[in-house]
């Protein structure tokens, strides 16, 4: 056991603590301030955000011992703040919590944010919240009160806190030091991922690689297997069809470069990079293997989908098999389940089989069949809720 002293709200406290404590746990267990809240205790969902040493950080990962000396501010420690007055009434004007499990983390770095963010760019106040998980409420709503509270401050003439010794918007330990500062125009970071977005990928070189998880799947389209494996050679019109996929280049026959953009509660991530594509005209299949990385959300994903045309209704029909593998490496893969991707695929699948039907049957025009498709990540994450409510509905009927 080991002794510490902390300022917790203000009052001076020794307490005693065995090394492998993680601060939440003194906080709520021995000190009663249960208003710190614990999700995930990884680290990921940002419950249990508090201040340190006027930082916001995650006590769920932050051992009591290493805080020996240090403030700490809890959300009973801001009864009496401005801020959080302010984002208290947001919240409940803007429908911003339901439950409200995640509010209090959720106060604590909105609360930054408003103190750090020179104006209410939509865009960085989501970034700065990408480290607080909401899973009731969604997020536009968490995002309007933020972006009112530095609205009103700025427009009363309060101006930004600028640097005060942090160098990062979010929680202590969220973003990597190297995206840091802030300026008085707009958060290096944010203008640097801009640049970052314009940047194309160009790597020709593809390495091979095993993926962490793989499934199957198929679909059916009514073509012959000649004429949709022609489809699957012209990557302009696949892209076309893949919902959320752009091409940006073409450096080889057999190489692409391109975009996918998905958007997910506060998270919109693209995934820009490189594939490359092997074909098999004797057995009307291929394989594409490629990398991408998100600059935003630093999430790098590499895998591989190899498809196989069966002819199916004496060669009217083709059931195309598809084999998809994948790897997911950083802040999205942890929220990112198996079974959750599975089905998001699933979706994505049924979509992309649905415009490669309509373009191969002559109900997409020439101009529409270029144009990339819109990934409405939302819709299908309905889609997959609904699925599984109805499928556990289904099951409680038969109990
Ligand atoms: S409980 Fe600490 S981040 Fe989830
Ligand atoms: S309000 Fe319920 S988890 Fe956010």
């Amino acid at each position: 056991m080991t002794t510490i002293q902390l300022s917790v709200n203000g009052t001076a406290t020794e307490t005693t603590v065995e090394p492998r404590t993680h601060l939440a746990d003194l906080l709520r267990d021995q000190l009663d301030l249960t208003g710190t809240h614990l999700g995930c205790e990884h680290g990921v969902c940002g419950a249990c955000t508090l201040l340190l040493d006027g930082a916001p950080a995650r006590s769920c990962i932050t051992l009591a011992v290493a805080c020996d000396g240090a403030t700490i501010t809890t959300i009973e420690g801001l009864d009496e703040d401005e801020i959080a007055a302010e984002l208290r009434a947001a919240f409940a004007r803007e429908h911003a919590l339901q439950c409200g499990y995640c509010t209090p983390g959720m106060i604590m770095s909105a609360r930054d944010l408003v103190l750090r963010l020179d104006s209410a760019d939509e865009q960085a106040i989501r970034v700065g919240l990408s480290g607080n998980l909401c899973r009731c409420t969604g997020y536009v709503g968490i995002v309007r009160a933020v972006r009112a509270v530095i609205e009103a401050r700025r427009q009363r003439g309060i101006a930004a806190a600028i640097g005060a010794g942090r160098t990062s918007l979010g929680p202590v330990g969220s973003q990597p030091a190297a995206i840091a500062t802030t300026t008085s125009s707009a958060p290096r970071a944010m203008r640097e991922m801009e640049a970052d977005r314009n940047v194309a990928v160009r790597t020709l070189d593809i390495p091979e690689a095993v993926p962490a998880k793989s499934f199957d799947a198929s679909f059916i389209v009514n073509a012959a297997p000649a004429q949709v494996f022609a489809l699957f050679g012209n990557v302009r019109t696949l892209a076309a069809c893949f919902p959320g996929a752009t091409i940006t280049d073409i450096p080889a026959p057999d190489r692409i470069e391109g975009e996918i953009r998905v958007a997910l509660g506060p998270l919109a991530a693209a995934f820009r990079g490189a594939a490359r594509i092997d074909r098999d005209e004797t057995n009307l299949s291929g394989r594409l293997v490629g990398m991408g990385h998100d600059q935003r959300s630093r999430t790098s994903t590499s895998g591989q989908i190899s498809w196989r045309m069966v002819p199916i209704d004496e060669g009217r029909a083709t059931r195309v098999e598809l084999a998809i593998g994948y790897s997911l490496s950083g802040p999205l893969a942890q929220i990112a389940r198996d079974g959750f991707v599975r089905d998001l695929a699933a979706r994505i699948t049924t979509v992309f089989a649905q415009n490669c039907d309509k373009h191969l049957n002559g109900a997409t025009t020439q101009a529409a069949s270029e144009q990339p498709q819109r990934l409405n990540a939302l819709a299908l994450l309905l889609d997959v809720a609904r699925t599984r409510l109805t499928v556990l509905a289904r099951r409680l009927r038969r109990q």
